[in-house]
């Protein structure tokens, strides 16, 4: 069987969660945005170091946590000691480090897709094979899944293992010229092209489009870049305020057509 993953039309994806007003990456700003009807919600992933695989931004814990140093070097028990919440507000002080295998549990039965982040993969040995192994044993339907990431060679390593999960990848500004010469070969591999959103325009597009590539921009954050982002045609957009994207494509790109 091949891939099945099945793309609402003008994509809402909730960055990090509902990231601009709850604590990013939290139960709470994922709460918040399947509250706010998003069709997807982007989330981080790094590795416990007992082979937990955990939803979390920064390699190490002290930006969005009370704690110091390298996810890595924690168990997920340690890990859930800390309080992820505090950093953005006093009142959001009960929220935990969550894992994957949460995140499935607690989007099982609602209608939205999930966007995953594999980060520094080359840090965290066999996690292309834990994070398959999840996805496989999860109740979360796989064809609502897509992984993405920044980089190449973790997304062959799965395209490899996997065939019908949806993959995308992930192009920094400064490398996107670069990377855009080599797009038709990542074809076979990607699904989807994921670039910053100053990086677009009509004609890149069109490009990706014809390429048969779809294109989430990241990560748009005002009403002016998201109404150009849907005029230039891009399939979704990767925002940690989707509520205003979801009232530009409601009211003006959806009312307008
Ligand atoms: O979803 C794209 C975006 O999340 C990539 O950058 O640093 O926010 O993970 P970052
Ligand atoms: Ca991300």
């Amino acid at each position: 069987m091949g891939k099945t993953f099945l793309l609402p039309s003008y994509a809402i994806i909730a960055h990090r969660g509902n990231s601009y007003y709850y604590p990013e990456n939290t139960m709470l700003s994922i709460k918040n945005a399947v509250k706010s009807s998003v069709s997807m919600i982007e989330i981080d992933i790094h590795m416990t170091k007992d082979h937990e695989l955990v939803v979390v931004h920064d390699e190490k814990i002290d930006r969005t946590s009370n704690g110091k140093g390298r996810v890595r070097d924690y168990t997920l028990r340690e890990l859930k000691t800390f309080d992820f919440g505090t950093w953005k507000g006093a009142h959001f002080s009960n929220q935990h480090i969550m894992t994957l295998k949460e995140v499935f549990n607690y989007l099982a039965n609602e209608n939205i897709c999930l966007l995953i982040e594999l980060k520094c993969p080359h840090k965290y040995p066999n996690i292309v094979s834990i994070l398959l192994d999840e996805i496989g044993h999860s109740s979360f339907p796989k064809n609502q899944v897509i992984i993405q990431s920044f980089s190449v060679k973790s997304l062959i390593q799965i395209a490899q293992f996997d065939t019908q999960i949806s993959l995308g990848l992930l192009v920094k500004r400064r490398n996107f010229w670069l990377q855009n010469l080599k797009l038709k070969r990542y074809r076979k591999i990607v699904d989807f092209i994921n670039p910053h959103y100053k990086s677009v325009n009509s004609r890149w597009i069109a490009k990706i489009h014809k390429l048969g590539f779809k294109t989430f921009p990241y990560t748009v954050n005002t009403f002016q870049t998201g109404l150009k982002m849907f005029n230039y045609g891009v399939d979704g957009i990767i925002s940690d305020r989707p509520e205003l994207m979801i009232d530009i494509k409601d009211n003006i790109i959806e009312a307008g057509t």
